[in-house]
């Protein structure tokens, strides 16, 4: 509960129908997409402007209250949950066009804009913003930059760190700071825009982001493929990603190809029924790069890596064939899965997946796994699914030990325990798995001289 006095003190700043104290309201912003953790913020504000922010955060600092900051709440690893008491502190007003700059190609918008209004607005100027995934329509920009959010188009597009050329943020102690201011080269000294994406949240809030926008894409072609062996997948990863410049490489299983046909009812892709499907897109100017990939499918076939295929012939197929991908995540959910998100350098990929694929089938048999992800960029989803007898939190203890498990494996192969969704809650107890002791005390000193009294999001990424 709010003391009357801080509700006082709230109101002044933000006006009193920006001030959420209701139960639904509470519950509603008080959780992310996770179903781990209950919602229990003491209240939500709705700032305006990046002053709103500041007061906020200073009045925050004076009354020791703690702030859980909130985009769009589609994050998969608590990193927005506000489980014990704290403010939620909504960007969701901050949602306007700041600046528009053609000539430098970028765009300055409130954190609270979704990453769909930022795409639309992209396209109305004939550019092109390439971060892209299937809950772009309610994630919002300063949530991707607060989780450096990946997507199905890293492979040619990077992160969304390689986009945001400039931030104003107000850090834990309520200073604002304008990083970077849009430039494309400043070799001014450590490069503070860099800490805060990806910091989920723990320096401060971001208000404003500064956007490159990349030029239109070309016309694009999708495949999907059908193998049959695990490992095989890289072999065709190699195979096209050496001759054609991929814009996606995806993977999933038959597993989930199933429950997403089943629940949304997408055509299947061809009959051949084989354990896994790659979704490859490229973009094409000429005819002869789609015979190139024709060409390479063939090659493919005759290695016995592909044992079934199909390319769309127009951008409505192209558009289906992503579903089968896309809809995954959101079909999965009638399941609460237990999620890992997790990477390793492709090259060590192959060995990764055998290993993987060992462990899970020798120790967790009984647990039904779904695989998908981004395989061309070495990232796995693997999803647990919680079975019916199971409470949540009986689940939730036998998955921590797929995680330990997984989580040693990712240690010896190098890899990342969450390479694109962030560490959050769901990840900190792993965290030690790919960043060393060292490391994460100089994140927690980074962290005090940020937010000196500890109140920005506690308890996300490390204690
Ligand atoms: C995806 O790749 O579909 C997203 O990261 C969401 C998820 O893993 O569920
Ligand atoms: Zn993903």
């Amino acid at each position: 509960m709010l003391p009357q006095r801080i509700i006082e003190q709230l109101i002044a700043i933000v006006g009193e129908s920006r001030l959420l104290l209701e139960a639904d309201d509470l519950k509603r912003f008080g959780v992310d997409r996770t179903t781990l953790w209950q919602a229990a913020p003491c209240g939500v504000v709705l700032p305006g402007t990046v002053e709103e922010v500041q007061s906020i955060v200073r009045l925050a600092n004076q009354c020791n209250l703690a702030i859980v900051p909130s985009g769009g709440r589609t994050g998969l690893s608590g990193g927005a949950v506000a489980k014990d008491g704290e403010l939620v502190v909504a960007l969701d007003r901050m949602n306007q066009v700041i600046e528009f700059n053609p000539m430098d190609r970028s765009v300055t918008v409130g954190a609270g804009m979704t990453t769909g209004q930022l795409q639309q607005f992209a396209e109305e100027q004939g550019l092109f913003y390439p971060v892209d995934f299937a809950s772009s329509g309610s994630s919002q920009v300063g949530g991707n930059i607060a989780t450096n959010a990946g997507g199905i188009k890293v492979i040619k597009y990077g992160m969304t760190r390689n986009w945001v050329v400039g931030l104003k943020v107000v850090n834990g102690a309520g200073d604002v700071f304008e990083l970077n201011k849009g430039l494309a080269k400043n070799n001014t000294g450590y490069d503070l825009r860099h800490l805060f994406i990806g910091s989920e949240g723990t320096l401060g809030l971001i208000c404003e982001a500064t956007i490159q926008l990349a030029r239109a894409p070309l016309e694009s072609s999708v495949m999907v493929l059908g193998i049959e062996n695990f490992t095989e997948i890289v072999d065709v990863l190699a195979c096209f990603s050496h001759d054609l410049d991929l814009s996606a490489f995806e993977f999933f299983s038959q597993l989930a190809l199933e429950k997403v046909v089943a629940h949304r009812g997408h055509a299947v892709p061809f009959q051949t029924e084989t354990a896994f499907y790659a979704l490859l897109e490229f973009e094409h100017s000429s005819p002869e790069i789609v015979d190139k990939a024709m060409a390479l499918f063939e090659h493919c076939l005759d290695k016995g890596w592909v044992m079934d295929g199909v390319i769309s012939q127009s951008l409505s197929q192209a558009k289906n064939l992503w579903k089968l991908r896309e809809d995954i995540s959101e079909t999965l959910w009638q399941w609460q899965p237990y999620k890992n998100d997790i990477s390793v350098r492709i090259s060590r990929m192959a060995d990764f997946l055998g290993e993987v694929d060992q462990l899970v089938m020798e120790q967790y048999p009984d647990f039904e796994i779904i695989w998908y992800g981004h395989i061309g960029d070495g990232n796995l989803h693997l999803n647990i699914l919680k079975p019916e007898l199971l409470s949540v939190d009986q689940f939730h203890n036998k998955c921590v030990n797929v995680s330990t498990d997984i989580g040693q494996l990712l240690a010896k192969y190098e890899g990342s325990v969450s390479a694109e969704h962030g560490v959050g809650l769901l990840k900190k107890d792993y965290l030690h798995y790919s960043r060393s002791a060292v490391e994460i005390d100089m994140m927690r000193s980074i962290k005090r001289a940020f937010d000196p009294n500890h109140i920005m999001n506690p308890g996300k990424l490390f204690d």
